[in-house]
């Protein structure tokens, strides 16, 4: 089967230009999976040195499940979104019991996992298993529309994203796209004079941009500064370094408003990231 001219270009472009990134150079799914799931919601740079960090101590879905929560949630430090941690501890939990330690190739298997969503489970299978799918975060959300011309749905995405995958190269095909996303095909800076498949946009850079408001295309994060992620993540800090007296809750939220102190950690004793024992907040348990 030939690629299309526009999947044959991207191609020969993805291989000359794909970055040198740690995962890229593994095909072990537990080590994909830990990586897509810090790769979410934080930059390749930090994610970087706590991947590494992270798999030399949790080698395998089974290590992972034996330790502690609260060891998860020690590495996951810098990352931010700690609900993450505690997830990943409970699917290397279910790949543990239910899949004899092996993370499945299967979709519908993959998406069972806790924190496991469509895009994670669909990189795991073509970032691992090289396989035939079509995973769509928010870079390659932001190509599709704009190659397209126009904003798609998340049904009209997902069949864009699979009738465009090259079958016999779906890992340099998916990891391309994304590398377009990321340093060509720029959220606010496109780069369209550069770009290698301009001749096959529907775009180029003129006029509206189609992927706002795409499926896949994340909006803004929200201000941090004074947000409840704001209070979740400091909390979460000051357990990290130390357990914390619950009569100590409003001075290291830095807050006076005690239901809202409470309503900081009782949704963090929700997640299960925190615990509380005789009048003192630990890491979850
Ligand atoms: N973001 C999500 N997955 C990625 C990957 N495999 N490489 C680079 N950035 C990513």
């Amino acid at each position: 089967m030939t690629p299309t001219p526009f999947a044959a270009t991207l191609l020969t472009w993805a291989d000359a230009s794909l970055r040198d990134l740690p995962w890229r150079r593994t095909r072990d799914p537990w080590a994909v999976l830990v990586a897509e799931t810090m790769l979410q919601q934080t930059q390749v740079s930090r994610v970087i040195p706590k991947w590494t960090a992270f798999l030399e101590e949790f080698r395998t879905p089974e290590q992972c499940a034996a330790a502690p929560v609260a060891d998860v949630i020690r590495y996951w430090a810098g990352l931010g979104y700690n609900r993450r941690a505690v997830n990943l501890h409970r699917a290397a939990a279910a790949i543990a019991e239910g899949h004899d330690g092996t993370v499945p190739a299967d979709l519908v298997a993959l998406m069972a996992l806790p924190g496991v969503g469509p895009y994670t489970a669909r990189a795991v299978l073509a970032f691992a298993f090289e396989a035939d799918v079509a995973p769509i975060d928010t870079n390659i959300g932001r190509v599709l529309a704009r190659v397209h011309g126009r904003s798609l749905t998340a049904r009209e995405a997902q069949s864009l994203a699979d009738s465009l995958v090259p079958g016999d190269h779906p890992w340099l095909w998916n990891q391309g796209v994304m590398e377009l996303g990321a340093l060509v095909c720029e959220k606010r800076a496109p780069a369209c004079g550069e770009c290698p498949v301009r001749a096959h946009c529907n775009w180029q850079g003129e006029g509206a941009d189609p992927a706002a408001g795409s499926a896949g295309v994340s909006t803004p994060q929200s201000r941090f500064e004074g947000s409840d992620r704001q209070l979740r993540g400091r909390l979460v800090d000051a357990v990290r370094a130390a357990d914390v007296p619950v009569a100590d809750l409003r001075n290291v939220l830095e807050i006076e408003d005690l239901e809202h102190a409470e309503r900081t950690l009782a949704g963090l004793l929700d997640d299960g990231l925190l615990a509380v024992e005789a009048d003192r907040i630990s890491l979850g348990r």
